[in-house]
């Protein structure tokens, strides 16, 4: 009986792969449909866009064949938020596991939009790859998701087999992600038993390399924050007043500079005090890794010179170091030409990635206090919190990262490779701590892709790959355990 049923698993997951294979085509284009929607989280004006991915989204999935398909409203104290959209198929019985599959359907801003070759809702294919904002964050691997399921629900029907697939599956896929997934949190913390299930199944990281299969085992956490500096009641003529009125960006900008050292460490009090080291054969294993500094210095970030901690590897640097990054400074004067002002206000958006060890809450604290007791005289400071997520690392030891390992495998005929992503994905800490879940982070993007920039892309060889290592993940999941099918 279990060998049976090993065997019909086989025979499900290879007409998912022609099946997946024969519709390739319909899957690029329905999601071109999904890219040409502008779903950026972040922009008030796009919120209608937005729900429409959403709707987009259930569609698919109820297309594919799933069940209790629906959105669900997510709130935040500060806001009312984007839906989340849920899915699920359980009808493959209670001794199968049950998988969950995550993924994000908002995307970041297209700006600056005069860089993007093709318009950035215009997807455009150029030599094998896929261009528009999402295509690979993470809309491109959430597609595969969906038509992964599709291809195991109506592959096997095409086949003769019944309606189905080898393991439970829900089916989870948020809509602000890009935003810190404040929603998606609330709803995991509030109904996790809804989305009880084995494991996690994530696409939303990368490969190490073109060709090389990669899960990403850990993840850093985040704290995205402003600082706040009011100077004067008003803004002021600077010929009149400077000299005696305080300026804002310069109390701004002596603060900044004191919160990380040109040495790259990070000056804030006991800010590096909780951090866990990654082991030895962790290090050990990313030594070994296809790495070039000179290669990822010229070709991918395009500097001078690589910065930071020089007693650090690259990869160390990128992995399990923390970070202190000035992402804009809001206010005053940036028109074109000349405005001779002293700004009433300025701003600093400020982020810092956090690894294990840190938690979010402590480092802000830390960070807080530090910036309250530098703030130069003439102004006044605010810190506050925007967003966070907690860093996390999963474990390998287990039948899924197994599973995972084994199916990329057969599909890119390599073996695959464990690395850490210096992304964040707040909803993952939640799955890991708050379900208990086992989590597989099983990424196709590529490190030239381009996530967040002008240009972003998806390489169509890894969507199609991708699909049909999602397949065979599923079909090595649901397989009887302690029984191989020959
Ligand atoms: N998919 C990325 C995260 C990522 C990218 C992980 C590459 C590993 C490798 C995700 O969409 C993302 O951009 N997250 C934001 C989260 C933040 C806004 C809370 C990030 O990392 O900046
Ligand atoms: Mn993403
Ligand atoms: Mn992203």
């Amino acid at each position: 009986m279990a060998i049976m049923q090993g065997m019909e698993n086989v025979v499900a997951v290879d007409a998912a792969v022609k099946y997946a294979a024969q519709n390739g085509h319909r899957f690029v284009e329905e999601l071109k449909e999904l890219l040409r929607i502008p779903s950026i989280s972040t922009a008030p004006a796009h919120r209608g866009d937005v729900r429409r991915a959403a709707e987009f989204v259930a569609e698919g999935l109820r297309s594919a064949g799933l069940e209790e398909v629906k959105l669900i409203e997510t709130s935040t104290k500060a806001r009312s938020g984007h839906p989340l959209v849920y899915a699920e198929w359980m009808g493959a019985g209670a001794e199968k596991p049950t998988v969950l599959l995550y993924g994000h359907y908002d995307v970041q801003p297209a700006e600056p939009l005069d860089e993007w070759k093709s318009p950035p809702f215009e997807p455009e294919e150029r030599n094998g790859n896929l261009y528009a904002r999402g295509a690979v964050d993470d809309k491109g691997q959430m597609w595969m998701h969906v038509k992964a399921l599709e291809s195991l629900m109506q592959g096997g029907r095409a086949e003769g087999a019944a309606l189905g697939l080898p393991v439970n599956v829900r089916v989870l896929v948020e809509g602000e992600e890009e935003v810190g997934g404040e929603g998606i949190a609330a709803f995991v913390r509030a109904h996790g038993e809804q989305l009880r299930a084995d494991c996690a199944l994530v696409s939303d990281t990368e490969m190490f390399a073109p060709e090389l299969p990669t899960l990403c085992v850990g993840l850093r956490g985040m704290i995205y924050t402003e600082i706040e500096v009011r100077g004067a009641r008003t803004d002021l003529h600077s010929g009149m007043y400077g000299g005696a009125a305080p300026n804002p960006f310069v109390a701004l900008a002596q603060m900044i500079a004191q919160l990380k050292r040109t040495d790259g460490r990070i000056a804030i009090p006991k800010f590096y005090d909780e951090i866990e080291e990654p082991t030895k054969t962790e290090l050990e294993a990313w030594r070994s890794l296809p790495f070039e500094e000179e290669k990822f210095r010229e070709e991918e970030v395009g500097s001078p010179e690589l910065t930071g901690e020089r007693m650090f590897s690259v990869l160390e640097r990128l992995w399990s170091r923390p970070t202190m990054d000035v992402h804009g400074m809001p206010g005053g004067f940036t028109g074109a030409g000349a405005k001779t002002v002293i700004p009433a206000k300025a701003v600093a958006k400020i982020s810092f990635r956090l690894v294990p060890g840190m938690k979010p809450e402590t480092t802000f604290a830390r960070y807080k206090d530090f910036v309250e007791e530098i703030c130069p005289a003439g102004v006044s400071v605010e810190v506050r919190l925007i967003h966070s997520g907690e860093p996390i690392v999963v474990s390998t030891d287990n039948r899924f990262v197994r599973a995972a390992t084994e199916a990329m495998a057969e599909v890119f005929g390599k073996e695959t490779v464990f690395v850490r992503g210096g992304g964040s994905i707040p909803v993952v800490g939640d799955f890991v701590r708050e379900l208990g879940m086992p989590t597989v982070l099983m990424g196709f993007g590529l490190p030239d892709d381009n996530l967040h920039a002008p240009n972003e892309k998806f390489n169509l060889s890894n969507f199609h790959r991708g699909i049909e290592s999602v397949v065979r993940f599923l079909g090595k999941v649901g397989e009887p355990q302690g029984v191989t099918p020959s």
